[in-house]
């Protein structure tokens, strides 16, 4: 039974490298060159083509190489039944907060200002914004933001939270369903977007949310590119409503060279590096989970097909 590698924006050969360092025996096939459809008892996902899933009549588990799954799952053409797995990585938690904190210490003690002042030589010392004044409010508490939560916490900024169902998270204040939406934008000085993309939560990120935040919030967006509707933030630092953001993620990825986002001096542009997946860390899980399935046991890191997350 083999295993096969469907990522054609990836470079197979260290994938192979450290699965085969899991398991020396493994029959790892890569797209498109799949072999015998019936061979394929698992599939290595990102960004699959669409519609090819369903070529494998003995498919017993999607695993995304990320920890989001939206990329599976816009597929309409998925195998009933067949199980979808996702990353989850300790040390992609922690690249991730690293992430967040760079872009929010970035904006506070306003290093883009003094690179600018540099280049001029000007000697321009700011009162940098203390963190008790700068109140963090993160969306989705789940491994990603949870882990920001704490570690911004413990940097002495105010932090919320807003998920779906409420969260108990020392020192951070909890929100939680729509209904607590507004409530917890509007105590939002930075808002980051750590949710996963879901019908529910694509264009999350709109001239309705982003007017909800206090006059001169910042944004820092590291979940999907469809959780932004960019005009409304063009419009929104246009107006000075916002007063800058910082994406990592796009709706079209690579950013096209002709974005607005590129040159304009309110936004830091970063190519979906927030934290990636390195195959050195998690070759153990995904081959872990190739051995239950074969085995006829569940894997583990399911998603939920209905959330979608
Ligand atoms: P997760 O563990 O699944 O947590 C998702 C969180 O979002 C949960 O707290 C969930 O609430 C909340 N949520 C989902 N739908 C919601 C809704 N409709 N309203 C309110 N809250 C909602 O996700 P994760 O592992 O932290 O990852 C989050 C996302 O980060 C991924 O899906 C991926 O898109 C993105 N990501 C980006 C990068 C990058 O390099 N830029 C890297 C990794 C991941 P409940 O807990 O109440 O269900
Ligand atoms: C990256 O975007 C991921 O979902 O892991």
């Amino acid at each position: 039974m083999s295993l096969l590698f469907l990522a054609p924006e990836l470079d197979p050969q260290s994938w192979i490298k450290h699965l085969h360092r899991q398991d020396p025996h493994l029959d790892v096939r890569i797209w498109p060159d799949a072999g015998s459809p019936e061979d394929v008892l698992f599939a290595l996902s990102w960004k699959h083509p669409l519609g090819v899933m369903k070529q494998f009549p003995r498919l017993k588990c999607i695993a995304s190489l990320g920890f989001g799954v939206d990329h599976v799952l816009r597929d309409p053409d998925l195998p009933a039944g067949v199980p979808v797995t996702r990353i989850v990585d300790g040390g992609m938690v922690a690249a991730m907060s690293a992430y967040v904190l760079t872009a929010v210490l970035n904006y506070t003690r306003q290093f883009d200002r003094y690179r600018r002042d540099q280049a001029r030589k000007a000697w321009t010392p700011r009162i940098p914004k203390h963190p008790r004044d700068v109140p963090v409010g993160i969306m989705g508490l789940g491994h990603l933001g949870s882990d920001a939560a704490r570690k911004l916490h413990a940097m002495g900024f105010p932090v919320s939270g807003w998920s779906r169902t409420p969260k108990s998270i020392d020192g951070v204040a909890s929100f939680a369903g729509d209904d607590a939406l507004d409530e917890f934008l509007a105590g939002t000085a930075i808002l980051i977007c750590l949710l996963p993309l879901t019908p529910e939560t694509q264009g999350v990120l709109n001239r309705r949310t982003l007017s909800r935040l206090p006059a001169g919030a910042y944004l820092i967006n590291v979940a999907r590119g469809e959780h932004l509707v960019e005009a409304d933030l063009l419009a929104a630092l246009e107006s000075g409503h916002l007063s800058g953001a910082c994406l990592d993620v796009f709706r079209q990825e690579p950013l096209s060279e002709s974005h607005p986002f590129w040159s304009h001096p309110q936004i830091t542009v970063t190519p979906h590096v927030a934290s990636l997946t390195y195959p050195r860390d998690v070759a153990p899980q995904i081959i872990a989970n190739y051995h239950r399935v074969r085995a006829g046991q569940p894997p583990w890191n399911v998603v939920d097909l209905k959330r979608g997350y």
